[in-house]
């Protein structure tokens, strides 16, 4: 049986080299796809896979068709918005995804990402501490519990607004919880997003929350783009010259937003909050064992189109 791994952004090579040992050992074989360019590589490359393990590549109806000997797909990481679900049920593939395996990588680099909004993109002027800070974390997961746990050492204070989540345990991590997301927007200087793109969260963040930040407000998403008002978000920088944004994730509007608002957007070129080679070591070895699993025992671990 032969186990796809189809990375437009390919893991650190020493994921790789983990990733082959696990399927080798278990008797399977490794196709390697890296970096492709055309979809066509994909659907060729699937077509006599069993297992596929991906990142955020995306797996819709057209690839599940090709993927003829298809039975699980792996998405390394947390978010798996870019697997059609139904139609990988449809296809009767089991789909997983490897919870909290790379979320250490993604929580640093949220605070790489503020110290460098808070001392001016290192221009050298006079910038702020994150120290005695507020901090909201919107949504309270495996990543946004690592942004918690790195805050205060940061020594900030920390809230957080998870329905999905008690109280305790928030309030177990030194977190005080909120249950409103207005407030979680009106009451912190940063907020930090960790919500995952849904029909119910596409476009939920826009003008009123990000206008509502107090003053020199730093609005941090290394979540999705989708989930940001992208009209609201302009008219909000537009109103309040003290604000920044800063995302992982290219917006659509992304040259728009830096031609009007300069220094105070800034996007990473490619999303690389999950790309460090631990968490390409953590992510893509999990999802090795989560496929041989699957592929080998029947065992479903994380599988998340029930
Ligand atoms: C995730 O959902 O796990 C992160 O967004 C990382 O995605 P990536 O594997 O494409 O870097």
């Amino acid at each position: 049986m032969k186990i796809l791994v189809a990375t437009e952004k390919p893991f650190a090579a020493v994921a790789v080299d983990g990733i082959r040992k696990v399927v080798e050992d278990a008797g399977f074989e490794l196709e390697l796809l890296e970096k492709y360019s055309a979809k066509q590589e994909l659907l060729d490359a699937v077509a006599t896979a069993d297992g596929l393990i991906i990142r955020s590549d995306i797996v819709d109806n057209e690839v599940l068709d090709a993927a003829k000997q298809l039975k699980i797909v792996v998405r390394a990481g947390a978010g798996y918005d870019n697997v059609d679900l139904a139609a990988a049920t449809a296809h009767n593939v089991v789909v997983e995804n490897t919870p909290g395996q790379n979320s250490n990588a993604v929580a640093e680099l949220v605070f790489g990402m503020a110290v460098m909004a808070v001392r001016n993109m290192y221009n050298g002027m006079s910038g702020t501490e994150l120290k005695d800070k507020t901090i909201g974390i919107h949504a309270f997961g495996q990543v946004g519990r690592n942004v918690a746990r790195i805050a205060k050492g940061f020594g900030m204070t920390v809230e957080a607004l998870d329905p999905y989540c008690p109280d305790e345990a928030m309030s177990e991590a030194g977190v005080k919880p909120v249950h409103s997301i207005d407030e979680l927007y009106a009451n912190n200087r940063f907020v930090s997003i960790h919500i995952p793109a849904t029909p119910e969260t596409k476009g939920s963040i826009g003008y009123d929350l990000i206008s509502s930040m107090p003053k020199g407000g730093v609005l941090i998403n290394t979540a999705r783009k989708e989930v940001i008002d992208e009209a609201g978000l302009a008219r909000a920088l537009d109103a309040r010259p003290d604000l920044k944004y800063i995302a992982d994730i290219r917006p659509d509007t992304a040259d728009a937003l830096k031609e009007a608002f300069g220094d105070r957007v800034f996007f990473t070129p490619k999303k690389m909050g999950a790309q460090t080679s631990e968490a390409n070591i953590n992510a893509g070895i999990a999802a090795a064992h989560q496929t041989v699993e699957f592929l080998r025992d029947g065992v479903a671990r994380f599988q998340v189109n029930k």
